[in-house]
């Protein structure tokens, strides 16, 4: 019998994860008892867990459970849980490889991507005014992409942009040589980031950053706020270097409602939902590689503690 702890602090996402893990397991050979870990009251859930799943367990929870041996983060950014410091530093963390987010970013990047190419900014200007107005077409060839974090999910939004007509490139943490981003940027109009945030990439989308890109640049972060240096940021758009950005993450989330984001008119907000954990298929997954090892093999997704991802 394996003991599965679910972590959330919400209380009817941990009914519906224990349910869902449970029927996954009750499916198969492998005898599980899938457990809610209360955070409000720890003295409700004895139990001594095998494994974990969840998202930012308290502190308490990895202090009661020394012999946890491995825990399933239910997201696919892993910064907010390595952040927390309670993690003993052996555990092995996997997180979510798409489960469903693959196909979600590239919906939100093509979208964000279409609108920028048809102009619709301008298009929905002229509407307010009455004005039937032609403009110019947009070529996607002059709207190249680049992509920082060509993983999982940079991947497939790259394939989906290409079906599109634009011209994509990646970028990769390992070609950390400067030539190289210089180079990735220049050759860039519309940059996406995808990277997860580490003490590398923390800041790295900087004023010298938006000096690169080609003129009329654009930037979609769906990945997480402190990639940028948002100061810098406000500061391109205002000074007209960057035409425009599609921000669903920031330093600070939930937003605070005096952000100068909210009402730049440069700027597309979204609340932290290009991408969404999907239930079943991250259920799926997660049980996978539970169950795998169970059986003594190396399921894939698991952390590097050194690289932070
Ligand atoms: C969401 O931001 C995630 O990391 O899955």
């Amino acid at each position: 019998m394996i003991n599965i702890a679910v972590v959330f602090a919400d209380e009817k996402e941990r009914v519906n994860w224990v349910q869902a893990l449970q029927a996954a397991f009750d499916e198969s050979a492998i005898e599980a008892k899938v457990s809610a870990y209360k955070a409000e009251s720890p003295a409700d859930t004895p139990f001594k867990a095998d494994y974990a799943v969840g998202w930012l367990p308290p502190a308490a929870f990895f202090a009661a459970q020394p012999q946890l041996k491995a825990f399933f983060n239910a997201g696919a950014g892993v910064d907010a849980i390595l952040r927390s410091q309670t993690v003993p530093a052996d555990l092995a963390i996997y997180r979510l490889e798409d489960a469903g987010m693959g196909l979600q970013m590239a919906q939100y990047c093509a979208l964000e991507c279409l609108h920028v190419l048809g102009q619709r900014e301008a298009y929905a200007a002229d509407q307010q005014h009455a004005r039937w107005q032609q403009r110019e077409p947009r070529d996607a060839l002059d709207y190249p992409v680049g992509i920082v974090g060509m993983g999982v999910l940079g991947q497939q939004v790259a394939a989906s942009l290409r079906a599109l007509g634009f011209p994509v490139h990646g970028y990769r943490r390992q070609d950390d040589a400067p030539a190289q981003w210089q180079g990735f940027l220049q050759a860039t109009r519309i940059l996406i980031l995808l990277a997860p945030l580490t003490e590398k990439t923390r800041g790295m989308i900087n004023a010298e950053a938006f000096s690169l890109l080609r003129p009329g640049g654009w930037l979609i972060n769906v990945a997480r706020g402190p990639l940028v240096v948002e100061a810098d940021l406000l500061d391109a758009l205002d000074r007209g270097s960057l035409a425009g950005a599609s921000l669903d993450v920031f330093c600070q989330e939930p937003l605070d409602p005096s952000s100068r984001f909210w009402k730049h008119p440069k700027v597309r907000i979204t609340p932290h939902v290009a991408a969404c954990t999907l239930l079943q298929p991250a259920v799926k997954q997660i049980a996978a590689k539970m169950m795998q090892l169970i059986g003594g093999e190396s399921p894939s997704g698991k952390i590097d503690r050194k690289l932070a991802y």
